[in-house]
């Protein structure tokens, strides 16, 4: 069976996609599966998604020499210009919830109908066989809260109100969120490129 590396350290963001992967004939293994030193990352140096996206995906494909998929994404806020954006990750120093505390602090005079914002995730794929590499793109839309909600996820979950299930990120289950949310998007469009792979 073909192995299928996950290039992410991010917990959450690996479990969301095995989730994903689960079905498909590949042998699915994370970077601790991989020899390659725990220490060693990929600098994201992109000014996009796409950008970040790509960058991870062919450099680490090219250290393992396996099929490699990596995602890059992010919470656009349009009241900050469309921060974090691709800056969501290091946006301040800290845990998540320190970052999502900086956020609510800048965002503690906006009125609730300018606390709209958008979650990108661009997820890319590098076949070292072929050296191709394809993209494919999910978006969410929904608003930032005034208090964290919910206690489930990672990252910015607590404070994403997402439109469509009228709730937080964290307040969904895993399953909910992953069927709307912006990774499930794009994954889902990943899996039927990943079915035709040779
Ligand atoms: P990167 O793609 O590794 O640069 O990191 C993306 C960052 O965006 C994560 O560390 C989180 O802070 C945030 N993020 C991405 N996806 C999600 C999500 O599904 N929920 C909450 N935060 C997310």
């Amino acid at each position: 069976m073909r192995k299928l590396l996950i290039a992410t350290h991010n917990l959450g963001k690996l479990e969301e996609m095995q989730g994903y992967l689960k079905e498909l004939s590949f042998e699915v293994v994370s970077m601790d599966d991989t020899d390659i030193p725990k220490e060693w990352r990929v600098e994201e140096v992109g000014q996009t998604f796409e950008g970040n996206a790509l960058i991870k995906a062919i450099i680490t494909g090219k250290k393992s020499g396996m099929l490699t998929i990596a995602d890059d994404s992010g919470v656009s806020i349009d009241a900050l210009n469309g921060e974090p954006g691709v800056k969501s990750a290091r946006y301040a120093k800290g845990t998540d919830k320190q970052r999502y505390e900086v956020v609510l602090e800048k965002m503690k005079d906006v009125p609730d109908e300018k606390r709209t914002a958008k979650f990108t995730s661009v997820i890319a794929v590098y076949d070292p066989m072929s050296d191709q590499v394809t993209v494919t793109y999910g978006e969410c839309l929904g608003r930032i809260t005034r208090e964290p909600k919910g206690e489930r996820g990672f990252g910015y979950d607590p404070i994403f109100f997402a439109d469509e299930i009228g709730k937080t990120y964290a307040e969904a289950t895993l399953e909910e969120k992953m069927r709307i949310d912006h990774r499930g998007r794009a994954m889902q469009k990943m899996y039927e490129i990943l079915k035709r792979f040779p």
